[in-house]
């Protein structure tokens, strides 16, 4: 292996730092838009099930591969294939990585730019006697809005990775998510004890299999991937950040259970309201914004909560995005030898052109379509449900058969300082369960096999 000067790269501070940095890439607009969406859409309980398996048996093992790739090879996704398996064509992992992070930006920045908009609608109590689904419908179909508040978003995100890994990421993710998830706590309970909320549960958690169709467990794999930031290389970068003597088996436990915690969290904020008020679990990519408004009208204090809520939404998606830029940040500077600074701007900009017109997909562009998928349709699903699942697919099979067994060992011990108590199930995780599971469920959903 090459020498590695690890004396110029960032790490990040503490513990608790890492953890916060990891989790406020998992945690975000996946959980509270993503979810409750594909969920609704997919039926509800089953899909939540099968996410759940899919959470436990692909995404810790993954997210756990990805923090030994990244922390063994100190370098950017791209950088740590070249330099764990030089001469090989892994790296492609790290390429596709790229691609995933690109596009998963692009689409991510329109609705992380909603939220801005909802911080100013709800400060200037603009939901009040509306109809928050009008409202929704005639935000997102303008042209100019939708467009200014995604390149201010994309202009943040550059900002906080211009100031690099421990004063940019740690530092706000620490004191903001544990805040949120009080608030989301709150919204839950107002959401349970509206009039018929138990239908909402009973559509969230009541499996109903005959829902299940191959392309939903696609769906519920390609959610649990992008829920938790795996199978592009974010959590391999993030990974080379963390330090030696971290316990990363316990980090990633604890960022998948926090992650899944929230999202599940978020169903039942939504679910409930969604079936109280009579609105549709099918509403797509708009439901909680259609939702959530009429939930703050009917709380104590609403109006205050409404506005922090969407202003720690917006920092929960700022600390995925983040991540995101992140990944294509590390490569540039690291691998193209520019300065962090100009990768940064640089690479802003190039998303951010791509963002455009998945913004547009909704106002202007509405009408390109490609198997009846607008274009942000189209980013939002080859990359959850293609690209994710393939890198992780790549990932596990390269840990499990390509990169040692007392490699990952040394790793995951800290050179055997750590007890190992789960070692060989993981082990026979990443090497058989995971990389055949997700080889099924793609087989299947292809119908190149029928089960
Ligand atoms: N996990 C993030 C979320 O849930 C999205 C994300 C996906 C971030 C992939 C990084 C990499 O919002």
């Amino acid at each position: 292996m090459a020498n590695v000067d690890f004396s110029n790269r960032d790490s990040f501070g503490s513990k608790f730092g890492v953890i916060a940095a990891a989790a406020g890439s998992a945690v975000g607009l996946g959980n509270i838009w993503r979810f409750p969406y594909v969920a609704g859409e997919s039926g509800g309980g089953a899909f939540v099930l099968i996410y759940l398996a899919f959470i436990f048996i692909i995404g810790v093992p993954v997210m756990l591969s990805e923090f030994v790739i990244g922390r063994k090879a100190q370098r950017n996704t791209f950088g740590a294939f070249k330099i764990l398996a030089p001469g090989k064509p892994w790296f492609i992992i790290g390429i596709m990585g790229l691609v995933a992070a690109f596009f998963i930006l692009a689409f991510y920045s329109t609705i992380a730019g909603w939220t801005l908009e909802y911080i100013v609608k709800a400060v200037s109590n603009g939901f009040k006697g509306q109809d928050t689904t009008i409202i929704f419908e005639s935000f997102k179909t303008s042209t100019f809005k939708p467009l200014m508040w995604q390149f201010i978003f994309m202009f943040l995100t550059g900002w906080i990775v211009f100031s690099g890994v421990k004063n940019g990421i740690e530092k706000y993710t620490k004191v903001l998510m544990p805040l949120l998830f009080f608030l989301i706590l709150l919204m839950c309970i107002r959401s349970l004890t509206l009039d018929g909320a138990a239908k909402g549960l009973e559509f969230l958690f009541k499996p109903d299999f005959s829902k299940i169709t191959w392309g939903v467990v696609l769906e519920a794999l390609g959610q649990a991937a992008f829920s938790l930031s795996i199978g592009m290389g974010a959590l391999i970068t993030y990974g080379s950040y963390i330090q030696k003597d971290n316990n990363l088996s316990k980090t990633a436990l604890q960022v998948s259970l926090a992650d899944t915690l929230i999202a599940l969290l978020a169903g039942v904020m939504i679910f409930p309201a969604v079936f109280a008020l009579g609105m549709d679990p099918q509403a797509g990519p708009g439901l909680v914004f259609q939702v959530l408004p009429e939930l703050f009208m009917k709380m104590p204090a609403g109006y205050i909560f409404s506005i922090i809520f969407f202003i720690l939404l917006a920092v929960a998606a700022l600390t995925s995005t983040v991540s995101l830029l992140e990944v294509v940040v590390a490569f540039a500077s690291e691998e193209l030898k520019i300065s962090r600074n100009k990768a940064t701007i640089i690479g802003a900009i190039a998303i951010w052109l791509v963002g455009v017109i998945a913004t547009l997909s909704f106002s202007d562009l509405s009408h390109v379509k490609l198997f009846d998928l607008t274009i942000f349709d189209i980013l939002d699903y080859v990359s959850a449900n293609i690209l994710l699942p393939v890198g992780a697919m790549a990932i596990v099979i390269f840990l499990g058969w390509f990169f040692g067994k007392k490699l990952i060992f040394d790793e995951l011990s800290n050179e055997g300082t750590l007890k190992m108590k789960f070692f060989g199930l993981f082990i026979f995780i990443i090497k058989f369960i995971a990389p055949i599971a997700i080889l099924l469920v793609f087989l299947n959903s292809i119908g190149i096999i029928k089960f």
